[in-house]
């Protein structure tokens, strides 16, 4: 049948006419039209990323729905870094020229434990754009010992398999931000090498500049390449604890002079109320830096039902990580709900988040996980958790010692 075949189907050339006729089973093409046809989906690559590859991860329902499945509460929070997300995608795949979408950086912040750091982990997990997240406290100003500012970029060009189009579209989440806060409102005048002078570098970065970042290699050999990255389309998403805010905001909402001496009248109402940038700025932000960060989001103290749920209903949680290594040595792991309940209202009361519910784990736990060999020998098959070895989980070990 192929043999018979001597017409490209196409433009109906004979085989003699054409560099090369390709013969299928009941058509042939021919050479010119390869060429044609390969131009043809050229042209379409572009509008076709816009809408086909990124109109799923556009929906911020969707993203949020993924952040639902790793992220307890913090409602709010996932509602704003979702519709960033969507945002930050519709301006990568924007092809109209006419229109310049603005970015609008995110602030994100919360007691130490509740899910900051979290939620850019779990929005990076979704994303196909490069992502890093990046320890604030770890970088310099250019000059000082340590990461300088632009090692982001480099990190993020790394992300990005070296493709500058995508690293100019990727995202970098600042975590503990709170930390290179200004001392205090005068230090103003001395320089302030790990703070302030990193919120001036950071500056430039976020809010877009061309940087030139060394390529390969050992950036202080005088023959490294660079590559020139433009940071304007770069979405910062910044978070920390900012402990003692609360003071800040208290004190403008009270109207008194801060110290030790200050009272809480109305802790709810100064609880409930917004953060401005101007509380940032007095906890020691300079106002620029919070003026490039166009949304902020507070982050919730996790009440005692979220805390269960965290140990023992989201993915991949607590529980189900230690009824794991449990599992390793053949012994199962129970918690009776009494000693559930137990955990979360010690967790609660050291205010540290769900950080404290891993520590209440390893200190009820230890014992067992010590003796895990020996209670198989004992062929003891089963460890249930009460209340009981909640509260006073080391008798175990303080016996032996
Ligand atoms: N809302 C939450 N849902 C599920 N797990 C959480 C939540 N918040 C915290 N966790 C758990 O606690 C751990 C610490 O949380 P995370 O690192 O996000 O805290 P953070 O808000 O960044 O605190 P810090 O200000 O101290 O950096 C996480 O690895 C996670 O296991
Ligand atoms: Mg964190």
């Amino acid at each position: 049948m192929a043999d018979s075949i001597v017409h490209c189907s196409f433009c109906a050339k004979h085989k003699d006419q054409v560099v090369k006729l390709i013969v299928g089973n009941n058509a042939a093409i021919c050479d010119a039209c390869v060429d044609f046809c390969e131009n043809l989906l050229k042209d379409r690559k572009k509008p076709a990323k816009s809408t086909d590859v990124t109109s799923a991860v556009l929906d911020p329902r969707s993203i949020k729905d993924f952040l639902d499945q790793h992220v307890v509460g913090q409602d709010l929070a996932k509602i704003v870094l979702s519709v960033a997300i969507a945002n930050h995608y519709k301006r990568i795949g924007n092809v109209d020229d006419k229109v310049e979408i603005q970015k609008v950086n995110i602030l994100m912040i919360g007691p130490t434990g509740t899910g900051k750091t979290l939620l850019a982990k779990t929005v990076a997990g979704y994303l196909d754009v490069p992502f890093v997240v990046a320890d604030a406290t770890c970088l310099t100003e250019a000059g000082y010992v340590g990461d300088d500012v632009e090692s982001l970029i480099s990190r993020l060009y790394l992300a990005a398999n070296g493709d500058i189009q995508r690293c100019q579209r990727g995202i970098v989440f600042l975590d503990e931000i709170d930390k290179i806060a200004r001392k205090s409102e005068s230090a103003t005048v001395a320089r302030d090498v790990s703070g302030e002078g990193v919120q001036q570098a950071l500056l430039k970065l976020v809010e877009g500049t061309k940087c030139k970042i060394p390529i390969q290699g050992n950036r202080k050999s005088a023959s490294v390449d660079t590559v020139e990255i433009d940071t304007t389309n770069i979405l910062f998403i910044a978070g920390g604890a900012f402990v003692g805010l609360e003071l800040v905001v208290k004190n403008r909402v009270q109207g008194t002079s801060m110290g030790f001496g200050a009272t809480f009248s109305d802790s709810s109402k100064i609880d409930a109320e917004p953060v401005t940038p101007d509380d940032l700025v007095r906890y020691g932000m300079i106002p620029e830096f919070v003026g490039r960060f166009g949304s902020f989001v507070s982050l919730q103290a996790l009440t005692k039902p979220q805390l269960i749920n965290i140990l023992t209903e989201i993915k991949n949680n607590f529980i189900s990580q230690y009824k794991w290594l449990f599992d390793q040595d053949g012994v199962a792991l129970e918690f009776d709900s009494e000693s559930l309940d137990t955990i979360a209202e010690r967790t609660l009361q050291t205010k540290t988040g769900a950080r404290g519910l891993h520590t209440e784990l390893e200190r009820a736990l230890l014992p067992h996980m010590f003796d895990l060999q020996h209670y198989r020998r004992q062929n003891i098959l089963q460890v249930v958790i009460n209340k009981e070895l909640i509260n006073t989980p080391m008798t175990l070990i303080q016996e032996n010692s």
